[in-house]
């Protein structure tokens, strides 16, 4: 018989409670006890931590958040709350964890699995960054619901005649504004990892106005720069635990732009939490389900300080480590592609 302790960390996306119902399941057929850790790391700082019941678990599938909560606690941010850590390991029995997080909460996973915790993680981020996985839960999600609403974007562009910019989640990367602008045709996708040129988006949504297509769609992550100049564009300079800024307002900074530039009406719609929320794909279902399995057939092997990861269409074992070594960024080909549609 075994305790696994399961926690959820840092921002939310849906699938998570996919993940929390395989892992609760399997186990059960285990006949192993799965308890659930409250808010994160919070939750095993302070010891808020229940028992998984099947009857708890059940209908949860399709439910977008998290039934644990999740914080942007970091237990490495003040001293103590390590110490704190292992306590409560031990005072509520526990035998393996399984954090289900992104690059904030696998780090930690990493760190605790160096002195000694038994911890498995399932990489989760709407933001797809993970190194060594080829999607994390959450990601195909968000992609459906920006190409949704940039479906929706499309026509009533078209029909006032204007330039809309859509600010997209994405903070060091741009792998949705890529997938959803792919996805959705848009007319330019502005992203992290390639600076952009304001000249050559002016020259470029002109260019279509000359040809009679009066209206563009312009796709910008959260986190995109221009070419000159690395300052990104902030709603608060003020940092979380993991020292992130919140970012936020690129979308209206490139759109004042483009007006008085061009002249051409233009409007911003920023997708922001929109985008996390609701139910998950069937996609997501799927690859939280075969994710959480994994995730108890290493605990069952005692094959510990690994993330289960999609690679091909299998599901791998990686090094923590590994995972949380450097970000998983968009690849040059893949935002060929997309440019060659840009115009
Ligand atoms: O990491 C996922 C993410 O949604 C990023 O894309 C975004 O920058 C950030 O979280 C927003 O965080 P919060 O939920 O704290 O506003």
């Amino acid at each position: 018989m075994k305790k696994i302790g399961v926690l959820t960390g840092g921002g939310d996306c849906p699938g998570l409670n996919a993940v929390i119902r395989a892992i609760v399941k399997t186990a059960l057929r285990n006949k192993w006890v799965t308890v659930g850790i409250k808010n994160g790391w919070k939750g095993l700082i302070e010891g808020d931590i229940f028992v998984l019941t099947d009857t708890l678990v059940s209908s949860i599938l399709p439910k977008g958040g998290t039934i644990l909560g999740t914080s942007r606690t970091n237990p490495f941010k003040e001293g103590g709350n390590v110490e704190k850590i292992t306590e409560n390991i031990k005072k509520f029995g526990i035998d393996a964890i399984v954090a289900i997080g992104g690059e904030d909460t696998l780090g930690v996973s990493a760190k605790l699995h160096k002195i000694g915790i038994p911890i498995v993680g399932v990489p989760k981020s709407i933001d797809n960054d993970l190194y060594g996985t080829d999607y994390s839960v959450g990601f195909d999600t968000a992609v459906s619901i920006a190409t949704e609403a940039m479906d929706r974007l499309h026509t009533t562009a078209e029909s006032h005649h204007r330039v809309i910019v859509v600010e997209i989640m994405g903070r060091h990367t741009g792998w949705i504004a890529t997938f959803a602008g792919i996805a959705s045709g848009a007319d330019e996708i502005l992203i992290p990892e390639h600076p952009y040129d304001i000249d050559e988006i002016c020259s470029n949504l002109k260019g279509r106005y000359e040809r009679g297509k009066t209206f563009s769609i312009v796709v910008v992550s959260e986190g995109a720069k221009p070419k000159a100049g690395d300052e990104l564009v902030i709603q608060t300079d003020e940092k979380d635990e993991f020292g992130h800024v919140r970012l936020g307002g690129i979308g209206s900074v490139l759109a004042r732009e483009i007006e008085q530039r061009l002249g051409f009406e233009t409007r911003v719609t920023v997708l922001g939490h929109v985008q996390r929320g609701g139910t998950p794909t069937a996609y997501d279902r799927i690859l939280a389900t075969r994710l959480g399995v994994a995730a108890i057939e290493l605990i069952k092997e005692d094959n510990y300080g690994k993330m289960v990861a999609l690679q091909g269409n299998k599901i791998v074992p990686i090094e923590l480590g590994e995972a949380v070594s450097k970000l998983k960024t968009v690849n040059t080909h893949l935002y060929r592609i997309a440019e060659g549609f840009f115009g």
